[in-house]
C-alpha cells in the first residue's frame, strides 16, 4: 500500500480496510515484491503531515481513551491529538465530554495535570474558572472586564463519543 497519494476514494479504502482486517486475522503484514525506498520525506515533509492531519486524522474518529480511564464523574484525563490537545471529563450522568485545553481568555493552556478528578479547572494565569460541562463560572476581577456575556465563553467542546468501552471524538479539530 501507499499511502502518501492521497486522497482515495470510497472503493480503494474499503479494499484498504479488507486487505488489513485480513491481515489481522491471519497474523500477515504487507511484503513488497522487492526491496522498497521508502523516502524519507514521508516522515518528516511538513506539508504532508499537515495533509494528514487534515485529511485522516480531521475526518475520522480517533480512539482518544479507554472508558475504564476515567471511572467516575469529574474524572478527567489530557489527551494530545493529531491537531490540539483536550481534555476529557466524566460528567454527572455518565457520559464524557470533550474540550479543547486551552483557556477561553487568552489562550493558555488550561489544565496542566494528566488526569485527575476535579470539578472545576481554574487557569493558572488570570484565575477564569470552568465547570467539568465547560461553562465559564468565575472570572477574576470580573467588574474590571465591563458587561461579559459568560455563556458564550465557556470551553470549545468536540465531539465526543463513546463505543463499548472505549471513547471516541469525532471531530476536525481533534480527534479520539
Ligand atoms: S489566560 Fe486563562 S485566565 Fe487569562
Amino acid at each position: 500500500m501507499v499511502f502518501t497519494d492521497l486522497p482515495y476514494d470510497a472503493g480503494q479504502k474499503a479494499e484498504f480496510a479488507r486487505q488489513m482486517f485480513g491481515h489481522i486475522e491471519n497474523r500477515t503484514t504487507d511484503l513488497a515484491d522487492e526491496i522498497l525506498e521508502v523516502d524519507p520525506r514521508s516522515y518528516s515533509d511538513p506539508a504532508l503531515a499537515r495533509r494528514e492531519r487534515a485529511e485522516i486524522f480531521g475526518t475520522v474518529p480517533v480512539v482518544a481513551a479507554h472508558g475504564s480511564q476515567l471511572p467516575e464523574p469529574h474524572d478527567f484525563l489530557t489527551v494530545q491529538l493529531p491537531n490540539n490537545e483536550i481534555v476529557l471529563v466524566r460528567q454527572p450522568d455518565g457520559e464524557v465530554r470533550g474540550f479543547v485545553n486551552i483557556c477561553r481568555h487568552r489562550g493558555a493552556r488550561l489544565v496542566m495535570d494528566d488526569a485527575g478528578s476535579r470539578r472545576f479547572f481554574s487557569c493558572r494565569y488570570h484565575g477564569w474558572t470552568f465547570a467539568g460541562d465547560g461553562t465559564l463560572r468565575a472570572i477574576a476581577h470580573e467588574p474590571t472586564f465591563g458587561q461579559v456575556d459568560k455563556s458564550c465563553l465557556g470551553l470549545l467542546e468536540v465531539p465526543v463519543e463513546q463505543r463499548h468501552v472505549s471513547s471516541g471524538s469525532w471531530t476536525r479539530r481533534a480527534v479520539m
